[in-house]
């Protein structure tokens, strides 16, 4: 059992974070990695990204982007866990256990896959998997390897990952089924009600889909000009108006305390106008979001920070991951063939970052290993079968085979007990094989 709860969560970085990201998963993730009594694990999802991002810069701006963004929000990274996705490689091959874990009919009812499946029936194209990638297809498993790797309990996620949390379950129980108990369950902390998904500059749900966002750090006349932005109704200053409906007023008590919530009803009751309240919403956010900007300006210039970061939170990350893979090979038995330990090559053990050179020479080095051991088995099994085959002669030979064998096991047997450590096993595989050819 592990002491403390442990809270998961990734974002994918193939956009810039808006209000709406900040106020439904990066301001509470910040605020629980501070709790005494968790341990949180936070990433930046860059293998999810290429699912729907396959322009490089854009997808390695928006992953600095988003590390500068946790950073500037204060996460304390000596407390949290803080790391990239494609820094941990046992998470891709986690991910193709699971992968064989995983019903494909359980996929075909994924619904980010399904939304594109029903959007190439809408537009009536022939073919309904068109444009669709394996990627976006298994992209639960990946998921699934990215929380079952570090054996999370609570995922802090949006309510469309619901379902993805539960095929994570599912995988999870199906693994731990065949292979015996290695995953924890996880489960979905999804904020309550509605409240927190908040609208975008046309009233609808801020998403970058709908290009309808304002960016979490956007400079402050970006800020101001998309506040203004916001659509209003045609009501004069001087007209009763309704917060309820009323995207600014939103975005505002989504912000302010509760007597400024309650304060701003009551200008709406008396008619504020609509120029008054947008000046009004974008004082608030920018002097809000000005502490945190600042930082992020400083960080965003500071890329080796940033990877200093990205690569202690890799380190820590790893001290989980390289063990429990280790673990989960073997329980595949995918493992050496030499004392029940895992295999050496399996790329698994700590190695400290090489220049290319030397990984070139390296990797020869590794392969002439390899080539040597190989020439080596084949040697080491032709002899043994050509001693084998004139063992066979001699039993054949004999007037009373059965003696022979017998005769000539029990031989082998002595020779083995007061054999050297190599010598050994070459005899032990005599006997192997022995045994076998008397069998057929
Ligand atoms: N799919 C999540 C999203 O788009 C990002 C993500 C990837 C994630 N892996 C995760 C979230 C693991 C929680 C846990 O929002």
């Amino acid at each position: 059992m592990q002491a403390k709860q442990r809270v998961l969560t990734g974002i994918t970085t193939s956009g810039t974070p808006h209000l709406g990201n900040y106020l439904g998963a990066l301001k509470p993730a910040v605020a629980a990695s501070q709790k005494a009594d968790t341990d949180s694990f936070y990433f930046l999802a860059d293998y999810h990204a290429l699912i729907k991002c396959q322009d490089p810069q854009t997808l390695h701006r928006s992953s600095q982007e988003i590390a500068a963004i946790w950073l500037a929000l204060g996460l304390d990274t000596d407390k949290a866990t803080f790391y990239r996705q494609s820094d941990i490689p046992e998470i891709p091959q986690l991910a193709w256990f699971l992968t064989c874990m995983t019903a494909k009919g359980m996929m075909n009812r994924s619904h980010a896959y399904k939304a594109s499946v029903d959007e190439n029936q809408r537009q009536s194209n022939t073919d309904l998997d068109q444009g669709i990638n394996m990627g976006l297809f298994s992209y639960p498993i990946l998921m699934a390897a990215d929380i079952l790797m570090f054996n999370a309990h609570q995922i802090p996620v949006g309510k469309d990952q619901i379902q993805h949390i539960e095929m994570c379950r599912d995988i999870a129980m199906r693994f731990n089924h065949t292979y015996g108990e290695h995953f924890v369950l996880p489960e979905a902390m999804v904020e309550e009600g509605d409240s927190k998904v908040l609208s975008g500059l046309d009233g609808r749900k801020m998403s970058k889909s709908y290009g309808n966002i304002i960016p979490l750090f956007a400079p402050a006349d970006e800020l101001k000009k998309l506040i203004f932005q916001i659509t209003t109704n045609s009501l004069q200053p001087g007209q009763v108006k309704d917060p309820e409906t009323c995207t600014l007023f939103e975005i505002y008590s989504a912000f302010a305390s509760e007597q400024e919530t309650l304060a701003m009803r009551n200008a709406y009751a008396n008619g504020i106008g609509w120029g008054d309240m947008k000046g009004q919403l974008f004082e608030y956010l920018n002097e809000y979001l000005t502490p945190a900007r600042k930082r992020y300006d400083v960080i965003i210039k500071d890329p080796s920070y940033i990877e200093a970061e990205l690569q202690k939170g890799a380190t820590k990350a790893r001290a989980h991951s390289q063990p429990f893979m280790q673990r989960l090979r073997s329980a595949v038995g995918i493992m050496s063939f030499v004392g029940g330990m895992e295999s050496k090559h399996s790329g698994s053990k700590v190695k400290k970052e090489l220049t290319q050179q030397e990984q070139i020479k390296a990797d020869a080095g590794k392969a002439k290993a390899v080539a040597i051991a190989k020439q080596r088995a084949e040697q080491e099994i032709q002899e043994v079968s050509l001693k084998v085959d004139a063992l066979m002669n001699g039993i054949k030979e004999s007037g009373d085979a059965k003696t022979a064998a017998i005769t000539a096991m029990t031989q082998l047997k002595l020779q083995i007990d007061s054999a050297k450590k190599k010598a050994k096993k070459t005899l032990q595989l005599t006997l192997e094989l022995l045994e076998k050819r008397l069998e057929n």
